[in-house]
């Protein structure tokens, strides 16, 4: 058997975590011919959690699950880690002021990435899943200096999955007859889910739809989608987050024409150099490289420009903090 890659995954016993580890030792998340041992990563108080899901990831049998570790020390968690899952972050709490939030999480995501810096493997790919999931992927980067920017990803892709899925019912296409969907800009409800370029059966789909649908209700669905699993669910969304981390990863490692990835940007489409935001977004070789050259409409301008500004605004409010 070739040798096992190392995934690391934070807040394991998590909702999400309880619906991502499952998939990743069947294989889905980097193939499935490659063996992997998974590293769980808690607080103290979840560590025994954790251990029983570890008990059932033990009683699936799975072939290509290598071994299991369960710690509460992110040094230990990240040591030779390849993938990094950072999905463990303190969410929102009534009346939490955004600064209160941030400087929550920079106690963990700041912590991780110095770990990340130490130990980890020299190929170690991560994605920031918890929330504020781009602010955080800056956090844990700008603490990790000794690993290039670009390994250092957030998700947007679970956006992505819901404005296919959106567009594929109003036009009653199957999700596979899309291309080129992109979100752009921060994981929250000012991101932007650009129809301009998306394409159905060849076609633009901005042009397939009515302005206002796509305006008033396209836009506002995606973006608030979360809110409205929670209403439905009495939980956050789980396991289309779980699967969207699968997608996420396996298309990084085994290469995609076209998705929506969070990652540093070079400063293209206008975008302040250094802060995490979502691109559309070819993998090749292993790596994400920004899809360069689009025309970038007045709408779209707008729109791109105020989730950007959010971002620089978190971006600042960090620094201030000294998380970064
Ligand atoms: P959850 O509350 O069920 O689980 C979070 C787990 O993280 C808990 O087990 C907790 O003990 C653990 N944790 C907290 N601090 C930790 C630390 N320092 N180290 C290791 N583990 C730690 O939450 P759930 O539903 O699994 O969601 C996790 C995060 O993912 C939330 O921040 C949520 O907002 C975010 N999320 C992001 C999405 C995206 O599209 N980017 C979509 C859905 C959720």
């Amino acid at each position: 058997m070739a040798t096992p890659v190392k995934v690391t995954v934070t807040g394991a016993a998590g909702q999400i975590g309880y619906a991502l580890l499952f998939r990743i030792a069947s294989g889905q998340l980097l193939g499935a011919d490659v063996p992997v041992k998974l590293s769980l990563l808690e607080i103290p108080q979840a560590v025994k959690a954790a251990e029983g899901t570890a008990m059932e990831l033990d009683d699936c049998a799975f072939p290509l699950l290598s071994g299991i570790e369960i710690t509460d020390d992110p040094n230990v968690a990240f040591d030779g880690a390849n993938v990094a899952l950072l999905v463990g972050a303190m969410p929102r709490k009534a009346g939490m002021e955004r600064g209160d939030l941030l400087s929550a999480n920079g106690g963990i995501f700041k912590p991780q990435g110095q770990a990340i810096n130490a130990h980890a493997a020299d190929d170690i790919r991560v994605l920031v899943v918890g929330n504020p999931a781009n602010t955080n992927a800056l956090i844990a980067q700008q603490n990790a200096p000794d690993v290039p920017a670009d390994r250092f990803t957030a998700m947007t892709r679970l956006d992505h999955n819901r404005a296919l899925a959106q567009l594929a019912a109003k036009l009653q296409v199957p999700v596979t007859e899309i291309k080129n969907m992109t979100i752009w800009g921060n994981h929250s409800s000012t991101q932007y889910p650009d129809l301009f370029h998306a394409e159905v059966g060849g076609k633009i789909a901005a042009e397939q739809v009515d302005e206002a649908w796509y305006k008033e209700t396209f836009i506002p669905t995606v973006a608030k989608r979360g809110a409205a699993i929670i209403e439905a669910r009495g939980l956050s969304s789980a396991a289309s987050a779980a699967n969207a981390a699968i997608d996420h990863v396996y298309d990084w490692v085994n290469g995609t024409d076209w998705t929506s990835v969070s990652l540093p940007s070079d400063g293209s489409y206008g975008v302040a150099e250094g802060i995490i935001s979502s691109f559309p977004c070819r993998s090749v070789g292993g790596q994400w490289e920004i899809i360069q050259g689009l025309e970038i409409n007045e709408f779209s301008r707008q729109r791109i420009d105020a989730s950007v500004a959010e971002l620089t605004e978190e971006r600042d409010a960090v620094k201030e903090l000294g998380l970064i």
